[in-house]
């Protein structure tokens, strides 16, 4: 999968500092810096690499070096970015739909003033090569795009309003994404990553009923990872932010090229349709960024299907809690 992403090692004058480095983006991204030989340092909220462990070996883990602490604390983010002596940031932690759903004021603080926290770091410590994570679900907060609002998409659509700022009145300039629905190894969690537990259903030999239907996007994770390495492999300005999609098809047709993979899988689909846009053109990003690779459908499923049979073979991914 590795050689759809073309990070050059050249492209980077120092560590990239990766927020949210514990999650499915982070991980992908931590993963392609590795293996470009670029130095990395993680940033999250704990010690967990269960997830970088599924894409890198326990050597290249310890390569790693990893900070914990809360982005939402502006001291320590301030400290981590100083300590890494990072050139570049990839901000990504964040609180998915859900959570922040279920926890207005955590998602408030971890979302928007964690993203504060930091362009504030950027600021002081004059990093020029910032990109962040803002998501489709901010079309929400946008008037007239017939999309779910929801407190994530606000908190999102905050960033991005935010960032803006930042490169007006500071100079501190940023490329924002707006990922679809992304999928991969390490996509565990929030509401949009049942397509990939149907791939790994599909692995384990288990029954699977995706809980939506209708027009769905695919974006490998590896894809928006290498986006966003692409967006700090230069010095950019202003502070434009991007749809990013990958593949848009609909579950129902997506199914049936996981069920020519693995034919014995049962596999379903019900519910009504994903209430986000699911078919925005990747041509502006790809237009600003210039190449970071691109997955076909098929080949990303099939290369899921591939590493989540390897890794549950291995005993290094368990599927017994399907959800
Ligand atoms: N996965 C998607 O489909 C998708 C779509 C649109 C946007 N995004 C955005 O992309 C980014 C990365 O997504 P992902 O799928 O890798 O998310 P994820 O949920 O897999 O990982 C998020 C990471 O952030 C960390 N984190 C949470 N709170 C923190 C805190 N207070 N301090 C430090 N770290 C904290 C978590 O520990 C986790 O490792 C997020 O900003 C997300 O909102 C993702």
């Amino acid at each position: 999968m590795y050689e759809y992403f073309p990070i050059q090692r050249t492209d980077y004058d120092g560590p990239v500092l990766i927020t949210g480095a514990g999650g499915c983006i982070g991980s992908w991204a931590m993963a392609l810096l590795v293996r470009a030989g670029v130095p990395v340092v993680a940033f999250d909220l704990t010690q967990d690499r269960r997830r970088p462990g599924l894409l890198l070996s326990n050597d290249e883990l310890a390569s790693i070096r990893w900070l914990t602490g809360d982005v939402a604390d502006t001291d320590t983010v301030t400290k981590a970015v100083e300590s890494s002596r990072a050139t570049a940031i990839v901000h990504l932690a964040a609180l998915q739909v859900p959570f922040c759903k279920a926890d207005p004021v955590a998602g408030a603080r971890v979302n928007v003033v964690g993203t504060i926290n930091v362009f504030e770091a950027a600021r002081r410590l004059d990093i020029r090569r910032i990109t962040y994570a803002s998501s489709i679900a901010a079309h929400g907060a946008m008037e007239g795009h017939g999309t779910l609002p929801t407190l994530y998409g606000a908190y999102k659509f905050c960033n991005e309003e935010t960032s803006r700022v930042y490169s007006q009145d500071w100079g501190v300039h940023s490329v924002g994404l707006r990922p679809g629905v992304v999928y991969g190894v390490g996509r565990d969690q929030g509401m949009t990553s049942k397509t990939t537990v149907a791939i790994l259903a599909a692995a384990a030999g288990k029954d699977y009923t995706v809980p939506f239907t209708g027009p769905v996007s695919w974006l490998h994770a590896g894809e928006v990872a290498s986006a966003f390495l692409k967006a700090v492999s230069k010095e950019r300005e202003g502070a434009p932010v991007f749809d990013i999609n990958g593949v848009a098809s609909d579950v129902e047709s997506s199914l049936a090229v996981l069920a020519g993979i693995a034919p014995a899988a049962k596999i379903g689909a019900s519910g009504a349709a994903l209430p986000f846009p699911m078919a925005l053109s990747d041509e502006p990003v790809r237009a600003h960024l210039g190449n970071y690779g691109s997955v076909p459908l098929e080949a990303g499923i099939r290369a899921t299907f591939d590493a989540f049979r390897g890794l549950l073979a291995a005993g290094r991914l368990d599927a017994a809690n399907l959800a």
